[in-house]
């Protein structure tokens, strides 16, 4: 499937199991609302635009499959709670509803290559940007994982990185390991190895250290929510990359579609950012690795102050928010 998310016509949405990862490449079928639902809870399909498409696909398979279509989109709608895009895909697809199921499925399709597009856009914008603010041969730490996988195929960060590779304008992406479900070290590292990018994996803690040493030129991450203010919620972790960032003197990056800016939340402290399974913390591939009894305290997301931000590139625009002086070369957007 050259697709991380699509629709099959039977009806049913498909997708890469991304818990399988980088041991197996199994693909999923969704038969069913709450299948989806179960997927996107376990993190079977995940990250900001995937996340969108799938809650568009998903009504439209509410609207061939399901008893209680409406009952079933609200559960959808509120599978995840930060990423934006999930519920932004949803309703982009539900204000289809009154036309029939067809009208539904050309909607959600049309959002699936909207994605694609938007991917292209992200890489061409955001590899400029990238080469006129840190040069062409540059190392880029990248947090969690922002490639085809988190997306329909391309990717936010990621395909930006992938696409400076391809123009032989990058030296070599550390990726952290992401912890505590490792998508840094599983995701990140898997999809940079088919596309023959240079790599290493840091422990989580090793980034702010490796800036301060001068071994990082940039850092450039996702998002799962961009605040009207410009605060950017993303994988926790992402916060002390940029601090370390700003402390280092180098740029900080956030890629991310248009989907993902949320002008309805003023700030970070207005977002709910999901708890997960204890579990999670406490276990390393289903082995327990603190002593028995231990809770752990397991929130999925974080916020980085605008501040912190040195800009946003979206698939439509460049928007500078710190650092003084306009970026050279790049059209600027304003975020409101
Ligand atoms: O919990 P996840 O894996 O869905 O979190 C994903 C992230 O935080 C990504 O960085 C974000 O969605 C951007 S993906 C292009």
């Amino acid at each position: 499937m050259a697709y991380t998310i699509d629709w099959s016509g039977d009806p049913a949405v498909v997708l890469i199991d991304q818990t399988a990862l980088p041991q197996r490449e199994e693909y999923l079928r969704c038969e069913t609302v709450p299948e989806l639902i179960a997927a996107i809870r376990r993190l079977a399909v995940r990250g900001a635009p995937a996340l969108g498409v799938a809650g568009a696909l998903g009504v439209a398979l509410a609207m061939r499959t399901s008893a209680d279509p409406a009952a079933d989109i609200a559960a959808l709608r509120a599978a995840r709670p930060t990423a934006v895009n999930l519920a932004w895909g949803v309703d982009r697809a539900a204000a289809l509803v009154p036309g029939g199921s067809d009208a539904v499925l050309a909607e959600a399709l049309a959002i699936r290559d909207e994605d694609v597009a938007s991917s292209a856009s992200m890489a061409a914008y955001g590899s400029e940007l990238v080469t006129e603010l840190v040069g062409g041969d540059p190392v880029l730490l990248t947090h969690c994982n922002t490639g085809g996988l988190a997306c329909v195929t391309g990717g936010t960060a990621l395909g930006v990185a992938i696409a400076l590779h391809r123009a032989g304008r990058l030296r070599e992406v550390i990726a952290s390991e992401t912890r505590p479900l490792l998508q840094g070290a599983r995701l990140t590292a898997w999809e940079l190895g088919r596309a023959g990018v240079p790599y290493r994996i840091a422990a989580d803690g090793a980034g702010p250290s490796l800036m301060a040493r001068g071994l990082v030129d940039a850092v450039i991450v996702g998002a799962d929510r961009i605040c009207a203010n410009g605060d950017v919620v993303n994988k926790i972790g992402t916060y002390a990359h940029a601090l370390g960032a700003a402390r280092a003197g180098i740029p900080f990056l956030v890629v991310a579609p248009e989907s993902t800016v949320d002008p309805r939340t003023a700030c970070g402290a207005d977002v709910h950012i999901e708890d997960r399974p204890g579990a999670e913390v406490l276990e390393l591939a289903g082995s327990p690795i603190a002593p028995a009894g231990s809770v752990a305290v397991n929130p999925a997301f974080d916020v980085t102050p605008a501040d912190l931000v040195t800009a946003i590139v979206t698939d439509r625009r460049v928007i500078q928010l710190s650092r003084g002086g306009n970026l050279p070369g790049v059209p600027l957007g304003r975020l409101r």
